[in-house]
């Protein structure tokens, strides 16, 4: 990531929390310094549900940030959550078809299957072994407590809530700690989950001897870019730009966007939602000030502000978006990727699952 879009995303969190930085916001910040000066010492364990194809919120948050780590000499290990699909849906869908479309996106942008592991969890076994001995560490309250399940539940799509929307979680524990990742880089709302990994890093810990680092959250500074619906964008709501969208399905999706009636368009988050996240979008992409872009458009309107948006987008992605088509030329290519990644995986987690089974003194 460039300067300018650093400053451009910094001016925007400077918007949104105008107060003084948290202690998790304060430990984040020392952290980077660390990666920076020191990258071999860390290992960063991250990843995505394959619900729906990345869109530009996830480019803009999170992707950037694990090529920039990766590139920086950290280990990075991307999980494709497939297990953690189930949480919220009684089936998981179309499966196949977005998990190549993740594998996809991750190439595109940079992702080296050299240097980072890409996997999946329904096919490291011994990384879902150590969700038993984990359920173990935590309480039923502890686990009902949880505000980002809570959340989750009030907007679950299923018609009960299933025993995995309590306990993945856990699973996201397991997913961390089976590599033992020391850094994972989060939104707010993944806050609470690693917070239940450290838990039940330290009490494996002091149950049973010392396997697991205590990992620490590396908080992303994601602009606050809504969907086309004016809510937050979402790789299951259909409201976001897919990266891999061609031109004209961008243009159509943006023009869909939602704006307001003054055509005098400024850059305002807390007033106009719809119309400052377009600025703040198109802003991202020309590496600029969103105050700067949405004084050039003026008085324009919601018209000449969402032409800019799609010329900003789709010239921004045009090199990503060659790269993603050549890949998708070679599917073969592509799912060897994942192949590869979890042999990788397996080995590491075959390795924990020995240390944590002697640990726990059991027998084979
Ligand atoms: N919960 C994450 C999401 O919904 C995906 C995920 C699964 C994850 N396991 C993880 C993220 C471990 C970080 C670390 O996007």
């Amino acid at each position: 990531m460039t300067a300018a879009t650093t400053a451009a995303i910094s001016t925007t969190a400077a918007t949104a929390t105008a107060t003084a930085p948290t202690p998790a916001e304060l430990r984040s910040a020392e952290l980077e310094r660390h990666l920076v000066q020191d990258p071999g010492r860390f290992r960063v364990l991250t990843g995505d549900r394959p619900t729906g194809p990345l869109h530009l919120g996830h480019y803009f948050g999170t992707l950037n940030n694990r090529v920039r780590l990766q590139n920086l000499g950290v280990d990075v290990f991307v999980l494709i959550a497939d297990y953690q699909v189930l949480t919220d849906r009684d089936t998981a869908e179309r499966l196949g078809e977005y998990t190549d479309g993740l594998l996809l996106d991750y190439l595109a942008l940079g992702i080296d299957p050299a240097r980072s592991t890409v996997f999946n969890h329904s096919a490291v076994p011994a990384l879902n072994q150590l969700l038993l001995p984990f359920l173990s560490l935590v309480s039923v309250a502890e686990l009902g407590r949880n505000p980002t399940v809570k959340d989750e539940i009030a907007h679950s799509r299923q018609s009960a809530v299933s025993g995995l929307m309590y306990t993945y979680p856990v699973h996201q524990a397991a997913d961390i700690l089976f590599c033992k990742g020391n850094v994972v880089p989060v939104g707010q709302d993944q806050l609470p989950h690693l917070e239940l990994t450290r838990t039940v890093a330290r009490r494996f810990n002091e149950r049973y001897g010392n396997v697991f680092p205590e990992p620490d959250a590396l908080l992303s500074a994601a602009p606050l870019l809504l969907g086309t619906d004016g809510t937050k964008m979402s790789k299951s709501r259909a409201n976001s730009v897919p990266l891999g969208a061609t031109p004209d399905e961008t243009a159509r999706l943006i023009k869909g966007a939602t704006t307001d009636a003054d055509r005098h368009i400024t850059y305002d988050p807390d007033a106009r939602p719809g119309v400052s996240s377009l600025v703040l979008l198109a802003a991202l992409c020309l590496e600029r000030d969103p105050h700067e872009v949405a004084a050039e458009i003026g008085t324009g309107g919601a018209a000449a502000l969402k032409r800019t948006v799609t010329d900003a987008v789709n010239s921004h992605l045009a090199p990503v978006r060659a790269r993603r088509a050549e890949y998708a030329a070679d599917l073969t290519y592509v799912r060897s990727v994942l192949r590869a990644g979890n042999e990788r995986a397996n080995a590491v987690a075959e390795a924990t699952l020995e240390e944590v089974r002697e640990a726990m003194g059991t027998i084979r």
